[in-house]
């Protein structure tokens, strides 16, 4: 997708399709509320062309409802689209990211190749919401992540993806600042739906080895330092939970490692971003049930998160050394895989600090087992800071449904730092407790640890289970699970997979 900014006035925009914003002001009747849409513009073109339509009521600019407009006069576009952004009072920088992703999925089934949108005309009307900048970025990332989807294997297939979009904003906005907000808009976009793209792949197409390929091409292209290794280098690092899962797979496993140094950067923090890569999720001995056992193959959602994150860091070049590691297998049962009740021993951090020894109750709870490792492995290479993507449980959808997704820390002032981006970003995380009570569930007769701890808060426990090699080193834990995979199609995004966290952890990094 082509990218332009415009600063002209949209009525003159010569366009297939221009998109307007409008707010629902909403006004007292009787005892209640009464829809009161208006166009963001001040525009009298774009204000006469809709005048007419929104005075019937059939349109009350809720948020991401749409209503098109052939042959506006007035308008130098052939179809004018009003966008809702809903109540007045409910609009953030959010709405904006959505309206746009919502009029590129307008666009694109109906064959229309190029749009305009223009964002509220002036900018007292958009600082009430969102400064211009944020505005810019957000209207950019929401047109890309509106323009994915997940159809690759479709024989059927048209493409009709967007070819080009331009955002419109104010004539007065400063446009060295917007130029930098958009490319950013356009990194971040681009990124997610790598990330997506990744986990769209199904685990035939998609092995360890070939993410490692994948991941590697990336890196080449972008300029990262990469290296990624197989089997014989989990042996020499005695990475005994990580090779615990892929053992019993006949696909070697992959261990990612991208590394980004700004120049004349040697010393402050160095981040380490850890992702879950598990190719294909059967659960192993302790084999998941056949219904929905297919989604199995967007366990390496954490994994391509954290790719894509390296890829937006290299482009963006924030002045802080960033490692991830992200470590790919496949969890297949086998007369090779492992068993429950066996023991095994994790990467021991330093000569001096032996592996800790992990009694298996259940091999489907794979994910901590190679993520113990990986945390072990970032810490050894330096990491200051920790941060991991996994979809780890199905327990945190229990709680927390579909919508949000669950953090963990160990340190406020880690959280804080991470909390802070979720505004800009949008992304939902919420946070779940730790704490030794806890940490006492996964205590084991055998071993030090077991892989599960019972049935109740499995998020919990298994966050403690990666807490054990975090230890304290700063450290974040999000997990996905439930938000990896939409379920259900949305006006500004395609159902599939997500690609959450590429923009939260961006931002993250960005705030060293
Ligand atoms: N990959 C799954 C978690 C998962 C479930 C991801 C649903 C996406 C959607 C993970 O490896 C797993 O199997 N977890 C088990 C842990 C249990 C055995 C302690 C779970 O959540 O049931
Ligand atoms: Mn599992
Ligand atoms: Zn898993």
């Amino acid at each position: 997708m082509r990218t332009e900014i415009s600063f002209a006035p949209p009525a003159g925009i010569a366009t297939e399709l221009l998109t307007v914003l409008a707010a629902d002001a909403q006004t007292e009747k009787g005892n209640g509320t009464k829809p009161a849409p208006a166009v963001l513009t001040t525009d009298p073109a774009i204000q006469a062309a809709t005048a007419a339509v929104l005075s019937t009521g059939e349109f009350k600019a809720g948020a991401n409802e749409t209503l098109l407009l052939h042959t506006p006069a007035g308008l130098a576009a052939k179809r004018l689209l009003i966008v809702g952004l809903g109540k007045t009072a409910k609009i953030t920088i959010h709405s904006i990211r959505n309206a746009a992703g919502t009029a590129v999925r307008f666009a694109k089934p109906r064959g229309i190749r190029e749009l305009a949108l223009a964002l509220p005309s002036s900018e007292r009307l958009l600082d009430a919401i969102v400064p211009v900048e944020g505005a810019t970025r957000a209207a950019l990332e929401g047109a890309f992540i509106g323009d994915f989807d997940p159809d690759t294997y479709r024989s059927d297939r048209k493409d009709q993806s967007i070819q080009s979009f331009t955002l419109v904003v104010p004539a007065s906005a400063d446009r060295t600042a917007i130029e930098a907000a958009a490319a950013e808009g356009v990194i971040l976009g681009e990124s997610q739906n790598f990330a997506r793209s990744l986990v769209n792949e199904p685990g035939n197409k998609l092995t360890p080895t070939i993410l490692g390929q994948r991941a590697a091409q990336m890196a080449q292209q972008v300029g990262l330092d990469w290296e990624v290794h197989s089997t014989e280098k989990l042996k020499e690092l005695k990475m005994g939970a990580f090779w615990s899962v892929a053992q019993g797979s006949a696909e070697p496993p992959a261990l990612i490692v991208l590394r980004y140094t700004p120049e004349g950067v040697t010393e402050g923090p160095i981040l380490g971003l850890v992702g879950k890569g598990i190719t294909f999720d059967t659960g192993g001995i302790s084999i998941k049930p056949a219904d929905n056992m297919d989604k199995m193959k967007y366990d390496m959602a954490g994994g391509a998160a954290m790719i894509a994150a390296m890829r937006a860091v290299a482009l963006l070049k924030p002045k802080v050394r960033v490692i991830a590691v992200v470590c790919a297998a496949e969890n297949m049962p086998s007369g090779t895989a492992q068993k429950p009740g066996d023991v095994q021993t994790a990467m021991p951090l330093a000569p001096d600090k032996p592996g800790k020894t992990i009694e298996i109750i259940n091999t489907d709870a794979e994910g901590r087992l190679v993520l113990a490792d990986g945390l072990t492995y970032a810490r050894q290479l330096g990491a200051t800071h920790l941060i991991d993507a996994a979809t780890l449980t199905g327990a945190i959808s229990t709680a927390l449904g579909k919508l949000t997704a669950g953090g963990f820390a160990n340190d406020e002032a880690a959280w804080a730092k991470f909390e802070a981006v979720l505004r800009t970003t949008g992304e939902k995380f919420w946070r779940m407790p730790l704490g030794d009570e806890y940490a006492e569930l996964i205590k084991s007769d055998i071993g030090d640890i077991k892989n599960t701890g019972g049935r109740y808060g499995g998020a919990i426990t298994a966050a403690e289970f990666l807490h054990v090699f975090a230890e304290d080193t700063p450290w974040i834990h999000l997990d996905i699970a439930g938000t990896a995979w939409v379920e259900e199609t949305r006006p500004f995004v395609a159902k599939g997979p997500s690609g959450i966290a590429v923009r939260s952890i961006l931002e993250w990094v960005r705030g060293f």
